[in-house]
């Protein structure tokens, strides 16, 4: 357990919302994939950011792997080190987004408390939230294993691997449901950019 911070101050700047997105020239979004390992969290986010960028559009990803290479390192996959993930990666998104970019977060983020506290977070700073569940059925996703980690948590080589032995809660009302097992990618990284659009965060 850290210690916590005391004799500690908000400062407010004086560039405003409106300022820093007529200068990007469009809002900031988190579009938050949640997903078991293997739906294609990754693979959507990567072909989602290629495309806003050659719109011009400033976009950013976070992803799992990446992300525990460095700044989350230190934890693993213990309910409590995957709420500190959850946390951390939370108040990252919140800060590109009130930065003005369209980030999104691919993260199994299998817990709903967690991401409800994520929205929550957003919500508060009047920052635009995407909820997509990247879904597809559990026995796809093991059929799929790109990384043979189901079979390895079958074997009990992995212990505690979401959807084996470790739930994964999905959402009920995502704001998109994402069926990478219906879909090809390009169609979802429409439906994706048709909701940006629709909620006046890119032109
Ligand atoms: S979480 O639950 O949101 O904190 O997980 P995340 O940061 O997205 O990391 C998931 C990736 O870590 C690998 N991995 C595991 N996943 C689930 N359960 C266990 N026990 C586990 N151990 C390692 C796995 O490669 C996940 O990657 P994806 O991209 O989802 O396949």
């Amino acid at each position: 357990q850290l210690e916590k911070a005391t004799n500690i101050t908000w400062h407010d700047g004086t560039v405003s919302r409106d300022e820093r997105e007529a200068l990007m020239g469009h809002k900031g979004a988190t579009i938050w994939m949640t997903g078991v390992s293997g739906a294609g969290k990754s693979t959507v986010a990567v072909a989602l950011e290629q495309v806003l960028i050659q719109r011009r559009i400033h976009a950013y990803r976070l992803d799992g792997d990446n992300i525990r290479f460095g700044l989350n390192k230190n934890l693993g996959f213990s309910a409590a080190d995957r709420a500190e993930n959850i946390r951390r990666i939370g108040e990252v998104a919140k800060l590109f987004n009130d930065a003005g970019m369209v980030v999104t977060t691919s993260f199994i983020s299998p817990y709903k408390d967690d991401r409800a506290k994520v929205r929550e977070l957003h919500d508060k700073a009047g920052l635009t939230f995407i909820e997509a569940h990247i879904n597809c059925t559990l026995e796809e996703a093991e059929r799929r294993d790109p990384k043979g980690l189901y079979k390895k948590a079958r074997s009990g080589e992995i212990k505690g691997f979401t959807g084996i032995d470790d739930p994964f809660e999905a959402p009920e009302k995502p704001e998109l449901d994402l069926r990478t097992d219906v879909h090809s990618v390009k169609e979802l990284v429409q439906i994706i950019l048709d909701e940006l659009e629709q909620r006046g965060v890119i032109p």
